[in-house]
């Protein structure tokens, strides 16, 4: 373990410690001088707790994590829902629900399959092929268009590979499914519908705002690499059990280090350290920072950061996207759907992505009998309905049953619930996507530490973002470089490859395009404006 007079010999060209060996790398508060601690870890969700663990690990114990929520768990958050049959509640996932790529036999597991294992996280196979179609009139089937999207999805997959190892322009999901033979008309809104579920389901996203290289390239790193296989998890202690059951391995009860209900609300750093200012008053001044706030986060204005962030980094925080995905519950008093089946894909007449995806939690496996059925919409059909009340959103979402189920009687529910994620101050959304042409460097910088100011968190891992597991990789391994950098070492990371200090960061991102491309050859008459410009400024 660090002691606190060998943390001042390491900060101790910042003037960060004073005479009496302690570090005082900040301002004060009305309480006195801010608390002080080697890191400060800033967010307790997966890649916040994760962080503190590998510190730990690192023998560090001088941590706080600053959280703003009463729990541990971030975006893995659950609640209570309608009633069984003694009475009590149900248990649903209003963020992370699937454990996404599970792992062979023989192959790399995904970490977060290893914990579900651990501490028996109750979950089943989430059957994509059990799935009947639907439009206004009722069940009419278009299943076969799945099939054509998959083959012209493997298509792009293909050749989204050769771009990227070519070193070639991204392009965007939509126009690689086109080239690949997946091209729906505006109007046909069967094919639309399929396309939703085939895309934004999983994105958050429409392909026209994907990469196309980045998110073949997920898909296949976390499919491909672990397992096709996606399981969801239905236990009554929530998906966050997994987190809590690792945070206890480090934390006791009550434990000091980690400071709930603490709202982050100013954050100044330097090459030389970091200190905290929250919103109660209460400050802390660290030796390093890790912040794993969300992207929804980092893009508000929820958090001044003095100084302001450089443009490199504010420049990859606004333009990668973060994308919001509700879940909007319905129990009703009885099982009216087909009862053992999974989804039911709605194609409405009027609107792409309208009430598109139903998902039963009454079937065999799940919350058998519970009499649950949920609806998920993305991007912009989540930020209208948000602006809508629970009364008018509920409604809506029974018109749609009523359409898809012209036969049954379809009751007013007996509870609903849905999460407004976009308005939810500590996330701003739901989780990250690869915007279009956008390259490895520019992700990055938004890896990248500024000074003593290290990031994490699900939009942070290139290969996994938007996962559980890539925000649960990327702790680790910010905990750990910043485990180095406190005991002045390199660390091993992935495979014994070593890491030693700052990370690398790319302050000129360079188009394709050199200035002298831009002329009359191709298709661009007013050079000399530019050249006489840039004369002017040189
Ligand atoms: C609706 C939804 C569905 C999802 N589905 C899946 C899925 O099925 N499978 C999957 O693998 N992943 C899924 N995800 C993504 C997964 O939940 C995230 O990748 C993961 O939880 C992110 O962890 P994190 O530690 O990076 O961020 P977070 O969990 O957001 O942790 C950051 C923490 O910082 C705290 N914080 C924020 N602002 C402040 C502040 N100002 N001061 C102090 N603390 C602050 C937050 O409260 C939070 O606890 C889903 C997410 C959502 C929202
Ligand atoms: C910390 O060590 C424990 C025990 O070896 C291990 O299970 C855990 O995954 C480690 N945590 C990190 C973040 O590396
Ligand atoms: C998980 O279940 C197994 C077998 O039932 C049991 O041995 C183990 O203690 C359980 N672990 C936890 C963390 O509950
Ligand atoms: C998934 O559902 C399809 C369609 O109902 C069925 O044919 C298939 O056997 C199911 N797969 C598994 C693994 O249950
Ligand atoms: C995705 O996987 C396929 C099949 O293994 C491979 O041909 C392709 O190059 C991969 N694409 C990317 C972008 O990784
Ligand atoms: C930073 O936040 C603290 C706590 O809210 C506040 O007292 C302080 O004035 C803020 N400092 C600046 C420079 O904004
Ligand atoms: C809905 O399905 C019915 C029956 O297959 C079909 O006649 C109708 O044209 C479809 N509606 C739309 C908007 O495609
Ligand atoms: C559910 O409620 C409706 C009226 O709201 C009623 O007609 C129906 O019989 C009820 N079903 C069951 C199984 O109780």
């Amino acid at each position: 373990m660090l002691s606190k007079s060998s943390l001042c010999v390491l900060a101790a060209a910042a003037a960060l410690c004073d005479r009496a060996g302690a570090a005082v790398a900040g301002g004060e508060n009305k309480h006195g001088a801010c608390r002080k601690t080697s890191v400060a870890i800033l967010g307790g969700g997966m890649a916040g707790v994760t962080a503190a663990q590998a510190l730990h690990n690192a023998s560090i114990s001088d941590f706080v994590i600053i959280e703003y929520q009463d729990r541990i768990g971030g975006r893995a958050q659950h609640t209570t829902f309608g009633k069984q049959k003694d009475g009590s509640p149900y248990t649903i996932e209003l963020g992370a629900n699937w454990i996404q790529g599970l792992g062979k036999p023989g192959g790399p597991e995904n970490p977060v399959w290893t914990f579900s294992k651990k501490y028996n996280l109750t979950n089943t196979y989430s059957n994509y092929s059990s799935i009947l179609t639907y439009n206004e009139t009722g069940y009419t089937d278009f299943s076969h268009l799945l099939d054509v999207y998959e083959e012209a999805a493997s298509g792009m997959n293909i050749e989204a590979g050769r771009l990227l190892a070519e070193n070639l322009q991204d392009q965007s999901a939509r126009s690689g499914l086109a080239l690949a033979g997946w091209n729906p008309k505006h109007s046909d809104m069967a094919a639309q519908a399929v396309d939703y579920w085939s895309w934004d389901w999983e994105s958050a996203f429409p392909p026209e705002q994907s990469s196309m290289i980045f998110g073949a390239a997920g898909n296949n790193l976390t499919f491909n690499q672990f397992s096709d296989e996606n399981n969801l998890v239905v236990d009554p202690r929530g998906y966050s059990a997994i987190i809590d059951g690792e945070a206890a391995t480090f934390l006791k009860k009550g434990d000091k280090r980690l400071m709930l209900n603490t709202k982050v609300a100013n954050v100044t750093y330097s090459d030389h350290g970091v200190t905290v200012h929250n919103e109660d008053g209460s400050c802390v001044s660290a030796a390093y920072a890790i912040c794993t706030f969300s992207l929804g986060v980092l893009q508000s204005d929820a958090v001044q950061w003095q100084p302001e962030l450089p443009a490199w980094k504010a420049t990859s925080v606004q333009k990668f996207g973060m994308g919001t995905y509700t879940k909007i519950f319905f129990q009703f008093n009885e099982t009216f759907w087909p009862s053992n089946t999974q989804y039911f894909l709605y194609a409405s007449p009027s609107a792409r992505g309208y009430w598109a995806l139903w998902q039963s939690l009454s079937t065999e496996g799940f919350l058998p009998g519970s009499n649950i059925i949920f609806a998920t919409v993305t991007n912009d059909q989540s930020y209208r309905i948000e602006q809508l009340s629970d009364e008018a959103a509920k409604q809506e979402g029974l018109a749609v049953l009523r359409q898809m189920f012209p036969d049954k009687h379809v009751p007013e529910p007996t509870a609903f619930t849905f999460p407004r994620w976009t308005k939810t101050e500590w996330s701003y959304g739901s989780y990250s996507n690869w915007p279009v042409g956008t390259t490895l460097e520019m992700h990055q910088n938004l890896r990248a530490n500024v000074g003593r100011l290290w990031f994490a968190g699900e939009a942070t891992s290139a290969e996994y973002f938007g996962f559980l597991h890539g925000a649960w990789f990327e702790g680790r391994e910010a905990g750990e470089q910043v485990a180095g950098l406190l005991q002045n070492r390199c660390v091993k990371v992935y495979d014994g490859k070593e890491m030693c200090g700052a990370r690398t960061r790319y302050e000129d991102l360079h188009g394709t395009s050199p200035l002298h491309h831009y002329n009359l050859l191709n298709g661009w008459a007013t050079s000399s404006f530019y050249a006489s410009k840039r004369k002017r400024e040189a």
